[in-house]
């Protein structure tokens, strides 16, 4: 579920693109999505098919080697007010996956850096969300320019590994 925590390990960064997805990258990312989330393969595609038609959604993927290893979305979130609990409407980063195989070579960094750059011609903050468990993702977040907001809050609909989330924020630069 996790990448194991590992602050002393580093890898060799590698070649690699990152372009907006396709219709023909569904297949691959729901792969990845069912290997690090389980669930249903159909459903995961269902789900990344409508990120890909909504104009209010980005989902990015990174190739290596002309295969599809990695992929990442944001986009505008709002909540049920009646549910929601220190979360705010916005711009957040949705979810970041790549292949164990390719971890620890600078592609998380570069998937997180391509939805910053995507944010900041819309919003002057991006928010992003993980459990506390998540240290992987909380750090790489963090040496972006994220920065943690609270521990106490609520999304409807998620819950947390472990049960306690980290909700962060991350100024963006204003357009000039
Ligand atoms: C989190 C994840 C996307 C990181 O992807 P990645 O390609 O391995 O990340 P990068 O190689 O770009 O790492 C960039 C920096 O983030 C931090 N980092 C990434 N993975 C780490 C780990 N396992 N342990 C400690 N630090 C880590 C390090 O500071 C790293 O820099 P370094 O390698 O020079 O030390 C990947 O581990 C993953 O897919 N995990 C499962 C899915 C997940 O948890 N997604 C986040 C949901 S909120």
């Amino acid at each position: 579920m996790f990448a194991e925590f590992e602050p002393d390990a580093h890898g060799e960064p590698v070649a690699a693109l990152v372009r907006l997805a396709t219709e023909m990258d569904l297949d691959a990312c729901a792969d990845l999505a069912q290997q690090r989330n389980g669930g249903e393969r159909g459903t995961w595609r269902s789900r990344l098919a409508v990120d890909l038609a909504d104009p209010e959604k980005l989902l990015v993927v990174v190739e290596v080697d002309g295969e599809v290893v990695g992929h990442a979305g944001a986009g505008w979130l709002s909540f049920d007010p009646e549910l929601a609990v220190n979360v705010k409407d916005g711009w957040y980063l949705t979810g970041v996956v790549v292949a164990p195989s390719q971890r620890r070579r600078g592609l998380g960094r570069r998937l997180v850096q391509a939805r910053l750059d995507w944010l900041a011609a819309r919003a002057d903050r991006a928010w992003y969300f993980a459990a506390a468990a998540n240290q992987a993702s909380l750090r790489l977040h963090r040496e972006l320019g994220f920065s943690e907001v609270t521990r106490s809050f609520e999304v409807p609909g998620v819950s947390f590994t472990g049960g306690v989330g980290v909700l962060c924020v991350h100024h963006l630069p204003t357009p000039a």
